[in-house]
């Protein structure tokens, strides 16, 4: 048995041997097996590289389709935002086994960059064209003649000439207005002017043809004393600016064209007094507070008495002197009663000055010349655009 047992434990060995060969063959092919599966075999897997490289494509795919800004955006949030493929594909992280884990974080991290990548420079694509088309859209053609618009003005009589109405306006006058294509009988003859009166030489008239008609350009504005007279309920309280002509050469002093402002008043027991404090309020509000008027004998053939009316000007070049600024008195009783108006009962009383004058004496100018020439500089002294 001894020869018998040897052979036994010889067979006993070689069998161990194969078993342990065998174990041995089994151990390295799990191990084989497992290096197969982590690679190729992904079914335990639930994020697979080609699910990654999908979402990829997907999100490239749209980024480039993308024609603007806003597209693109639009595109990000469905592609790399909450709730887009890979996003969703992320969120399985957390089922993936241990042993695969880095692998996969390394694949999808790669896919996020490249998503994130392929963002970054369609949008930096997309602002670049975007750029260009708003500098097409916004070219300016810096050849093409300006459209100079200007901005007008009205000129420095127009605009005292309102001035003067407000100041009235809110004494609680009224402002009226009379033809400058007159009638003679206005101009001169309801006025006292008589037609042999050496007064209607003083003030040299243009007549306008056929001479029939008796029609001149009014030489005053006080025919519109008259008209108001005649037309408006009394108490009455009006001035009347406007343009009148004489036939006077253009100088320094004269244009054969100016403006003149009226005034009347009209009610029960006015005098000289209403008159001077009407005219000292008016000279204030014209030229300053310093401002002082003077009254000076002097003959008109609508009032009587009547006076001369001079402005102290303090500030005038050649240093603080009276200056003639209009004719002023109490209206004519033959005036009143030639429009039908008693007296007795009615008092009035009238002024008349330049507004050129006013304007010059305001602003120390000494060339009417100015005012009329049309030279845009005049203007833009008084703070006019032009
Ligand atoms: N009309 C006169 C002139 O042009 C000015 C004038 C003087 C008007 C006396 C008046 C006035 O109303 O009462 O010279």
């Amino acid at each position: 048995m001894k020869r018998g047992s040897e052979k036994q434990q010889r067979e006993t060995a070689a069998r161990r041997e194969g078993e342990r060969k065998r174990e041995e063959n089994t151990r390295k092919g799990d191990a084989a097996q497992k290096t197969i599966g982590l690679v190729f075999v992904s079914e335990s897997n639930p994020i697979t590289q080609q699910a990654a490289n999908e979402a990829v494509d997907l999100a490239l795919a749209a980024f480039a389709a993308a024609t603007t800004s806003a597209e693109l955006k639009q595109a990000r949030a469905e592609h790399a935002g909450d709730g887009s493929p890979i996003a969703r594909l992320n969120a399985k992280m957390r089922e993936v086994p241990k042993e695969l884990k880095a692998e996969t974080g390394k694949f999808m991290g790669q896919a996020r960059g490249r998503i994130e990548g392929a963002y970054k420079q369609r949008e930096a694509e997309l602002a670049e064209k975007e750029a260009a088309e708003r500098l097409i859209a916004e070219t300016v053609d810096v050849t093409e003649a300006p459209v100079r618009r200007t901005t007008g003005t009205r000129h420095p009589l127009a605009q005292l000439q309102d001035e003067i109405g407000d100041v009235f306006i809110g004494m609680g006058w009224e402002i009226a207005e009379g033809p400058e294509l007159e009638h003679e009988w206005y101009n001169f003859d309801a006025l006292g002017f008589d037609p042999d009166h050496p007064a209607r030489a003083m003030q040299d008239t243009f007549f306008v043809d056929p001479p029939e008609r008796h029609l001149l350009l009014r030489t005053h504005t006080s025919p519109v004393q008259v008209r108001s007279l005649l037309d408006r309920e009394l108490p009455l309280y009006v001035i009347a600016p406007g343009r009148v002509y004489r036939t006077d050469e253009l100088d320094a002093t004269h244009t054969p064209v100016f403006h003149q402002v009226e005034g009347i008043a009209i009610d029960k027991g006015l005098t000289m007094a209403h008159l001077r404090g009407t005219l000292e309020h008016f000279a204030r509000q014209m030229f300053g507070d310093e401002a002082k008027i003077r009254l000076r004998p002097n003959f008109f053939p609508f009032t009587e008495p009547s006076a001369e009316m001079d402005v102290w000007q303090p500030n005038a070049k050649g240093g603080a002197r009276w200056v003639e600024w209009g004719g002023c008195g109490m209206v004519d009783p033959n005036e009143l009663l030639a429009a039908g108006i008693d007296p007795d009962e009615y008092q009035g009383f009238a002024f008349g000055m330049g507004i050129e004058r006013t304007l010059q004496f305001r602003h120390d100018l000494n060339d009417m010349r100015d005012m009329v020439e049309g030279d845009i500089r005049f203007n833009r002294q008084f703070g006019g655009l032009v």
